[in-house]
């Protein structure tokens, strides 16, 4: 990897884990597994250790977690809440212990006793009570600043109020879970009752705590673990393990596998037990965590970066199964992104009955060779989706799986944009499966911005059949009646939102084609493409010409991504039907540009060379101004080269196919008189 390379990745790494933190932390919805999240942190850390002056002011290793939403008060924690490494396999434990022993200087014989205790998979909370109160309670968040989430977590009865005999000053931090049947109840209750289902059980605890309202905390069936401690007046023990017997004795629950070892093979074996046990456990456990005993020591080794020195967190492998994969299908996301579902015969991973994996994409298929009913090895991490990891019958002769070239939604061509794996659908605005963000997006304030037709109302609308697409939006004038008839809707109310819409016709023109959401064509690209072609039907025409792509990629400001993505837009034909439709209610007013009526006009020009007396866009604005056209390329449509000195190839081109050459002098020459 060159240095170039290693930047660019640190950079989509920064992006990519930050995207995932937000899912995991603030949004309670993860995507992609904990062992995938931990792979992604991973190279992230080993390219900041090789490129160690590349390493980005947003550097994922610099965070803990997520910033803290604002919904709930912030908190500062007294002392910071921290996160731990991993280790992923014995040697990982040992090298740990090895490393402890260097930094203590201790001898080869000096026993080092470990403590080892489950990873629950919780959310951590640091309670803290005064003078044996509890007077706060203030979830983890970027490990400096966290959430005050006090009225929610006096609702967990696991917690104690109050406490006798406790210093005058004790934060106790550990996890707060949720069991595996109150997670699977709750989430029947919740599907029950219309209301949001979580992912897993951590997702449930997360969300049901950090709740505006502590009356709804207290209808969750929250539960609380002791792990630890952060400010104290006095010390709780001179070891890990008489601390945690001092916070079980002042009445906080501890986990009973927690247990205290002579050292790394001893609590190697209980990390064992303790995996053996993990389906049977009646909460969720990802890892186990050994920690040195003795306190004093892990005063000395202290912190590195955000995690101690002394203690780390060993972490389970994935588990996995073997099962048939009877049929591939394609699944079409709100943009219109096809992703492959894998339908397994269900098979159960670790306690769980899996019957779906995700397989990414076309290039996944093709890297496992997958076929229905091929066996396959699957393995879950976590509680996301499980995935594919090995086919186990890749030479079977049966016929390759075909991936589709038409969206299986709508049956408009879907196609993969240039070095992309993503296959998309080209149907945006009649495909069923993107109909409502097409429709959000036409009637947003940058696009149509049509007042009064939020996303509740287009569902409304959309379900009782009315607007499927965004044409039919101008023809709801024919539902009024009925709308009158649906609660919620009052004479006022229906008159506005269709005096709104009527408003609407006689947009411009940009702002339509900015609202038919072609990929990566926005309001400054939809009014370069108007600049150019003038009006919508002009630049269809441009772009299903021979030289469609070549023509669009002309215009300045519009590069070949763009000018693929609206050449298959307007290849689409159920596309150009809903276009047409549209013009015809919308009528939008043309794109007004400052040119003038010349013997230029619709005439393409291109700009070659060093020009001497003028910039190469005061150039093209001149031409703009004539009415014509700048563009990049010379092409047999070109009607004129201006040429400066150092002109190569495009010069050559336009000599080639006898196309009229000017020097600068002559061009202004040309402007002056036109
Ligand atoms: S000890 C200085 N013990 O795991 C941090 N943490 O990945 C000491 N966790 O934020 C943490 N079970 O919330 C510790 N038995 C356990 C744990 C545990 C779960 C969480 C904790 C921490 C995260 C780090």
């Amino acid at each position: 990897m060159t240095e170039a390379e290693a930047g660019r990745r640190l950079r989509q790494l920064a992006k990519e884990i930050a995207r995932h933190n937000r899912l995991y932390h603030d949004q309670d919805a993860p995507e992609i597994s904990d062992a995938d999240y931990d792979a992604l942190v991973r190279e992230n850390a080993a390219l900041e250790a090789e490129y160690p002056h590349l390493v980005r002011a947003d550097s994922p290793n610099a965070q803990v977690g997520a910033a803290p939403s604002s919904a709930l008060a912030k908190v500062t924690h007294a002392r910071p809440m921290l996160s731990l490494e991993n280790a992923f396999s014995a040697e990982d434990v040992h090298d740990f212990v090895r490393r402890a022993r260097r930094f203590l200087s201790l001898s080869e014989d000096e026993p080092v006793a470990l403590t080892a205790e489950p990873k629950i998979d919780g959310l951590s909370a640091s309670l803290r009570y005064e003078g044996g109160t509890l007077v706060l309670a203030a979830t983890r968040g970027d490990g400096t600043v966290g959430e005050d989430v006090t009225p929610n977590v006096r609702t967990i009865n696991d917690i104690p109020q109050q406490l006798t005999g406790a210093p005058d000053v004790l934060e106790v931090r550990g996890e707060v879970y949720m069991s595996k049947a109150d997670f699977a109840a709750l989430n029947e209750r919740q599907a029950a009752a219309g209301g949001k289902v979580f992912a897993n059980p951590r997702n449930g605890a997360a969300g049901s705590l950090r709740q505006k309202d502590p009356a709804n905390t207290a209808a969750r069936p929250l539960r609380f673990l002791a792990h630890g401690w952060g400010e104290l007046s006095e010390p709780l023990g001179t070891t890990q393990a008489e601390a945690v017997e001092h916070l079980r004795a002042l009445g906080f629950p501890v986990d009973e596998r927690f247990g205290l070892f002579p050292g790394a093979d001893a609590a190697l074996a209980h990390y064992a037990a303790i995996e053996h046990a993990r389906a049977d456990l009646p909460f969720d456990i990802d890892g186990v965590v050994y920690k040195l005993d003795r306190l004093d020591w892990q005063e000395r080794l202290g912190f590195v970066g955000r995690a101690p020195r002394w203690a780390i967190a060993h972490k389970f492998p994935a588990e996995k199964a073997e099962t048939t994969l009877e049929r591939i299908e394609i699944q079409v996301g709100r943009t219109g992104k096809l992703t492959p579902i894998g339908r397994l015969r269900p098979v159960g991973v670790g306690g769980v009955i899996v019957s779906n994996v995700t397989l990414h994409n076309r290039d996944e298929i093709a890297r496992l060779g997958l076929r229905e009913g091929d066996r396959v090895r699957i393995q879950r991490a976590g509680d996301v989706i499980p995935q594919v990891v090995e086919n186990l019958t890749p030479d079977e002769d049966r016929p390759a799986f075909r991936y589709p070239d038409h969206c299986p939604a709508c049956g408009s061509e879907a196609v993969a944009e240039e070095g992309e794996v993503d296959i998309r659908c080209t149907g945006g605005l009649v495909c069923p499966a993107q109909r409502l963000e097409r429709l959000k997006h036409f009637v947003s304030r940058g696009a149509m911005d049509i007042d009064g037709l939020g996303e509740k109302t287009i569902v409304e609308f959309a379900d009782l059949g009315w607007i499927e697409k965004p044409s039919d939006i101008f023809r709801l004038g024919v539902h009024r009646t009925d709308m009158l008839g649906r609660e919620g809707w009052k004479e006022k109310s229906v008159d506005a939102l269709l005096a709104a819409i009527e408003a609407r016709k006689g947009f411009d023109s940009a702002r339509l084609l900015f609202g038919l959401g072609i990929r990566h064509v926005g309001i400054v690209t939809a009014r370069d493409l108007l600049k150019c072609f003038g009006t919508i039907d002009a630049l269809q025409a441009a772009a299903r010409g021979d030289d469609g792509i070549a023509e669009l990629s002309a215009v300045e400001g519009v590069g070949p991504v763009v000018a693929e993505a609206v050449h298959d837009f307007f290849h689409e034909p159920h596309n150009r039907e809903e276009v047409a439709a549209l013009l015809r209610f919308a009528a939008p007013a043309p794109f007004v540009s400052q040119a003038r009526e010349t013997e230029w006009s619709g005439k393409t020009i291109v700009f070659t060379g060093s020009l001497e007396t003028m910039s190469r866009d005061e150039a093209k604005a001149q031409a703009e101004r004539l009415g014509a056209r700048a563009a990049g390329s010379v092409s047999a449509k070109t009607d004129l080269v201006v040429a400066g000195p150092g002109a190569g190839s495009k010069l050559k081109k336009a000599e080639e196919l006898g196309i009229r050459v000017a020097t600068e002098e002559e061009w202004a020459r040309i402007v002056a008189e036109a």
